[in-house]
């Protein structure tokens, strides 16, 4: 059966091609891995092809949910060292995700997209590269850009939630660049064995999306 064959992706080739979505499990403390985390993770990820661990914020005020991961500064790396260490001796890989949430965000400092200068772009521009070469030192085989499910890169992405005037709103192109901008720059910084994902939430179910 051609799900138990294995699958090469970039420099790693995974036993099988079963994997692990990734979801919230809502068991970070302050951000930060815990043991029962790395007990979760280390046990699905036994006969599991690649673990796509649940996303992280790359920035404080783009936190989703309460008990969110953080991949937001460099305080986090040590406990991801010891989850992606545990998956490996499992024979599985590991690919972190990093979001904003957005105006979908828990924080009382959430962002609205139309509303952001150039300058707020480029600074939570440099807040998911410098969190995917977190995700690199931490140990990950990859990093998923999040930008689905309504969040912050999804609201670009949207025409119906994209509502500025400048390059980064109007046409595809436009709506997309970020997600570019961040791609290129997440390449040029952690080479180009690193995988590079990107998850985008295709359709809207809204008129005008
Ligand atoms: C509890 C829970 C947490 C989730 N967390 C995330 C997440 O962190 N990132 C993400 O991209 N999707 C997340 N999802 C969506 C899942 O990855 C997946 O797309 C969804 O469960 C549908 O899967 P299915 O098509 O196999 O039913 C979550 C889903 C659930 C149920």
């Amino acid at each position: 059966m051609i799900l138990n064959t294995p699958l090469k992706i970039k420099n790693i080739t995974l036993s099988n091609r079963i994997v692990l979505p990734p979801m919230a499990r809502e068991l970070s403390e302050y951000g930060k891995v815990t043991e029962e985390l790395i007990d979760y993770y280390s046990k699905r990820a036994d006969g599991t092809g690649l673990i796509i661990v649940e996303h992280a914020y790359v920035s404080p005020e783009g936190i989703a949910s309460k008990r969110q991961l953080s991949i937001a500064d460099d305080s986090v790396i040590e406990g991801y060292k010891k989850l992606t260490e545990a998956i490996h001796s499992m024979g599985s890989f590991a690919i972190a995700q990093i979001s904003h949430a957005g105006f979908e965000s828990i924080s009382e400092n959430k962002v609205n997209l139309n509303r952001m200068a150039l300058e707020d772009i480029n600074r939570l521009k440099n807040a998911f590269i410098q969190a995917a070469v977190r995700t690199k030192e931490a140990g990950f085989d990859g990093v998923e850009i999040h930008s689905a499910h309504g969040y912050f890169l999804n609201q670009f992405y949207s025409p119906y939630t994209n509502k500025r005037t400048d390059e980064y709103g109007g046409n595809l192109e436009n709506r997309i660049r970020l997600h570019n901008e961040i791609i290129q720059e997440v390449r040029r910084l952690t080479g180009e064995d690193y995988i590079i994902a990107i998850r985008l939430g295709a359709y809207d179910y809204l008129e005008g999306g």
